[in-house]
């Protein structure tokens, strides 16, 4: 049989096991639980190998039989290119971990890797002949998905809280969205969505994790590791964790490589990081619990993570446990001053969130957790240029009359 461009081959519930078509529109289970893609990785380790894949352009569609998308033509892309993994050795030296790398998300279009899970999600969703979504966010998954969403000529509806990062707003406006703000959290807009969508029909609801092609797109963070290290896994990812999408997308993308026989060795340990402003899933992990419980009063400068409680915190939690993984919590102090030494030492200037996870090597480091020896990959999730008002210039305004210092 020829390989088809996407080997998807149903839906699964990793709670209850209910296994459902893949070529409808569909939500979460009836249990509640989000849904799975699962694919005939069998026929596509007997016909595709890492050197077909070398050969394809550098873009997240060149693992194309491992993402949803049936057909090649019914991809919507913006040139959401593969991110560099770059050598950190002045960060690294500095924390103690010489072999540190940071996967630069912020390259992607709309600066963050949410660009991933919206160009698969929106290419997915119109292939199923979707033609308006909605959505609660942080920010920085509205301004993906609405970016997206016009590239399709889909509408889209968007809504999130009043303190959401302003450049948010401006782009799912410019976008053509539909865009509310709430005076509440990301689970008071996850409501109002629900709600809307009940009494909208047309309007898929693409709430993270009540679809199940979002943390495909994510997914393509882990292939693209595994690639850079030439088909091999680094031995630590760290990754700043709200909604789990990333880190569950991650461990889903090592599993499939490990089955398909493209890498070899043991899984990497999975840290997942909050804000010490919430931090259900670290409260969770060191409780050895299944499940987190909602964070009350959450408040973080890296607004990304501000989820007090996650639909896919069992998965999430999963992972940890399953790789030998651990969950840290850092302060807003620790994780911005970090953003300034990343820039300072590295010349990147990385989102709050992504420094959140340098803080935690420095955290691991000092406990003895990370030794001098792992090889960790830090994952930086957007552009620092996105979070103006978290980084104060204070910068002298000279006269046109007068001098610099000498
Ligand atoms: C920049 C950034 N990093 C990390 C996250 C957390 O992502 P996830 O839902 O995959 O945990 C977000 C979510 O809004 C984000 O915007
Ligand atoms: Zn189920």
């Amino acid at each position: 049989m020829p390989m088809p461009y996407s080997a998807l081959s149903h839906l699964d519930c990793p709670r209850c096991g209910t296994r459902l078509d893949a070529d409808r529109v569909q939500g979460t289970c009836a249990c509640g639980s989000p849904l799975l893609a699962r694919y005939d990785l069998s026929q596509v380790a007997s016909q595709v190998g890492p050197d077909d894949i070398a050969g394809r352009p550098a873009d997240l569609w060149r693992y194309h039989e491992l993402l949803p998308v049936r057909e090649g033509a019914r991809v919507v892309s913006l040139g959401e290119s593969m991110t560099p993994l770059l050598a950190m050795p002045r960060m690294g030296r500095a924390l103690g971990v010489p072999g540190l790398l940071m996967k630069d998300e912020g390259l992607l279009p709309t600066g963050t890797f949410k660009a991933r899970g919206a160009a698969v999600g929106v290419s997915r969703a119109a292939e199923l002949g979707v033609t308006a979504i909605a959505m609660p966010t942080n920010g920085n998954a509205g301004a993906a998905w609405s970016a997206y969403a016009a590239r399709a000529g889909m509408r889209s509806l968007i809504v999130m809280p009043v303190g959401a990062p302003a450049v948010a707003r401006a782009e799912c406006a410019a976008a053509g969205a539909e865009v509310y703000l709430v005076d509440g959290l990301i689970g008071d807009a996850g409501r109002l969505v629900a709600e809307a969508v009940g009494r909208r029909p047309g309007y898929q609801n693409v709430t993270t994790l009540r679809e199940p092609y979002r943390i495909e797109g994510k997914k393509t963070m882990g292939l693209e590791i595994a690639e850079q290290l030439g088909w091999r896994m680094p031995g630590v990812i760290v990754y700043p964790t709200g909604g789990g999408v990333g880190l569950i997308g991650i461990y889903k993308a090592l599993r499939e490589l490990a089955e398909l026989g493209w890498v070899s060795g043991g899984l990497p340990r999975l840290v997942a990081v909050q804000a010490a402003g919430c931090a259900p899933i670290v409260k969770a992990f060191q409780a050895g619990a299944a499940e987190s419980e909602p964070w009350p009063g959450a408040k973080t400068a890296a607004f990304g993570l501000t989820v007090p409680k996650a639909l896919g915190d069992f998965l999430v939690l999963e992972a940890l446990y399953a790789t030998g993984g651990t969950a840290v919590a850092v302060t807003d102090e620790a994780l911005l001053a970090d953003q300034r030494e990343v820039a300072r030492l590295e010349g990147s200037f990385i989102c709050p969130e992504g420094a959140a996870g340098f803080a935690a090597v420095r955290q691991l480091r000092a406990s003895g957790w990370l030794s001098e020896a792992d090889e960790v990959v830090v994952l930086n999730t957007g552009t620092g240029l996105i979070y103006p008002e978290v980084m104060p210039a204070r910068v002298p305004v000279l006269p046109p009359c007068g001098s610099i210092p000498p």
